[in-house]
């Protein structure tokens, strides 16, 4: 039994890595939501993000492998990544990661869109007014929605938390809203908030377990609590989940303190 970084009410933070498979038994995610190290040479502190493109689907396989072991047979993975990679050779990263998730055994059910606003990628234009050779790039991120073995859960508590509008909002698969500042929240390459509340919300029940296996900045486990679930995440680095147990005390501390204040101007 791995022992816990961090554990406060329903959140649990391991700092431990997610290619290990023996730190978990088989069989206990409801729903992972992820983004995994993009391989773009972001400078983490304990992981190198620019591998050979061979090294980083390699390393792709051994994770989604283990996360296929560890989820339940209705469970699911929303695993976050770049459409395509064009620094150092144009790669269909998208593609070929969905390819590998179907290899493992993971079954394929749809792909959100994320149309991420404030995205700056535009740094080359390839052969300028010519088509020699120009670059094309779309400033929009993929969801990719995988299952275990069946895509309808008829088990866990059926309790949801979903609005009409959210659910009308967020069943068409293009999602418009803006990143998250790095410099906000002090990690390189955080998610913002609002994409694991669309996952939970659409794609779990109430008190189902959310795992992160790179859960970084702990925005996912911000999340998961809030919406009633329980999160539990890994990092490798020790200094991003010291990071998330700050977080997590200061988000989930400052929630429950507007909760009392709106209580105390209804009552
Ligand atoms: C793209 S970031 C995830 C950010 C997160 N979604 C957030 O909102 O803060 C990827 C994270 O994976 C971690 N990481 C890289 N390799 C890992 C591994 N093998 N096991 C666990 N964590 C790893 C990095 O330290 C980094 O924090």
């Amino acid at each position: 039994m791995i022992t816990p970084y961090f554990s406060h009410n329903n959140i649990t933070i391991f700092n431990e890595n997610c290619l290990n498979k023996d730190i978990f038994e088989s069989d206990f995610i409801d729903l992972t939501i992820t983004s995994p190290p993009y391989n773009v040479g972001i400078e983490y502190n304990s992981n190198n993000d620019e591998l050979n493109y061979e090294n980083y689907l390699d390393f792709s396989k051994k994770w989604l492998s283990n996360c296929f072991y560890w989820t339940k047979p209705q469970g699911r993975l929303l695993m976050n990544i770049p459409l395509d990679k064009n620094k150092g050779g144009q790669k269909a990263v998208g593609a070929d990661l969905t390819k590998i998730a179907q290899e493992i055994g993971w079954n394929y059910h749809s792909t959100i869109i994320w149309n991420e606003g404030n995205i700056s990628r535009r740094t080359a234009w390839g052969s300028w007014l010519s088509a020699s050779a120009p670059y094309v790039i779309a400033p929009v991120e993929l969801i990719v929605v995988l299952y275990k073995d069946d895509w309808k859960k008829t088990g866990g508590t059926k309790k949801n938390n979903i609005t009409k509008e959210e659910f009308m909002a967020w069943t068409n698969g293009l999602w418009t809203f803006n990143g998250e500042s790095k410099k906000r929240i002090g990690h390189p390459a955080p998610f913002p908030r609002e994409l694991p509340k669309r996952a939970i919300k659409l794609f779990s029940f109430e008190e189902d377990i959310i795992f992160d296996p790179f859960c970084g900045s702990g925005t996912t486990l911000i999340e998961s609590e809030i919406n009633n679930r329980i999160g539990i995440g890994l990092d490798i680095d020790a200094n991003y989940c010291e990071l998330a147990k700050n977080r997590v005390l200061k988000e989930i501390g400052s929630l429950i303190f507007v909760n009392n204040h709106e209580k105390n101007i209804t009552n």
